[in-house]
């Protein structure tokens, strides 16, 4: 089987990275990766079982958890022990608690060993907060993407006015504020960016002015690669 390719993106929450990623995947044909969706699975069920205070409870159930990821007409479907829990791993509970779940260094060890098998599998655009540093540190193409914290405050809101979350801008800010502290100063697999990342910044940009920006930068590397393989 040869090497697959890979395109690896972090950022912090509401950078508009999963819609890029989504695009990217679509246009290269490739297979699009919601790492955090993995991660809100988890806590989803750890919520659910009423364990989401209790660490050694949460490993546990995380070993012995059947998480299957299916991605479908530009939706990432998720499935917790053959339940569905699509709509349910997005709701504001899951978003409060997912960045304490996350910094449980065997749940992290038990997600990467299955986002790595992905990536031995398919051609991957993935998208986290550690693909381009510990999932992937080999990815062909990096990229940090960014924006300013308004911007994603106002994203995210948008996202909850679009389920019929009723929250205001304030909680959501504080919210994306709390998570970014959290999930940038963990000690296991902080959110940070890779020294060979490519950063963006999309303050103001479309998404398709966003995807506009990833494909020629992705084709442009690839490029690049395929040469000096030749050569
Ligand atoms: O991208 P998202 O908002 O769905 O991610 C939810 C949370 O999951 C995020 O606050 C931190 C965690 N996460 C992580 O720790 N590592 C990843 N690779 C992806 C997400």
């Amino acid at each position: 089987m040869s090497k697959k390719i890979i395109i690896a993106i972090d950022g912090p929450a509401g950078s508009g990275k999963s819609t890029a990623a989504k695009n990217l995947a679509r246009k290269l044909g490739f297979t699009y990766l919601d790492t955090g969706a993995m991660y809100r699975a988890i806590t989803f069920l750890a919520i659910q079982n009423g364990i989401v205070d209790d660490v050694a409870a949460v490993i546990e159930m995380t070993k012995n958890v059947s998480l299957k990821l299916k991605y479908e007409n530009g939706l990432t479907r998720v499935f917790v022990n053959n339940e569905e829990v699509t709509e349910q791993i997005r709701s504001f509970d899951v978003s409060s608690k997912v960045s304490e779940i996350s910094t449980i260094p065997e749940v992290r060890m038990e997600m990467v060993k299955i986002q790595k098998r992905i990536g031995e599998e398919e051609n991957l655009v993935a998208e986290g907060r550690d693909v381009t540093t510990v999932v992937f540190p080999d990815a062909d193409v990096k990229f940090y993407i960014t924006a300013s914290i308004d911007e994603r405050a106002k994203r995210r809101l948008r996202d909850f006015k679009n389920s019929n979350v009723d929250i205001s801008f304030d909680e959501v800010k504080a919210n994306l504020e709390k998570r970014d502290k959290i999930d940038s100063s963990r000690e296991v697999s902080p959110l940070r960016k890779s020294e060979d990342a490519i950063e963006f910044d999309n303050t103001g940009l479309t998404p398709e002015e966003d995807l506009e920006y990833l494909y020629k930068k992705v084709k442009e590397i690839l490029a690049i690669k395929k040469q000096l393989m030749l050569n």
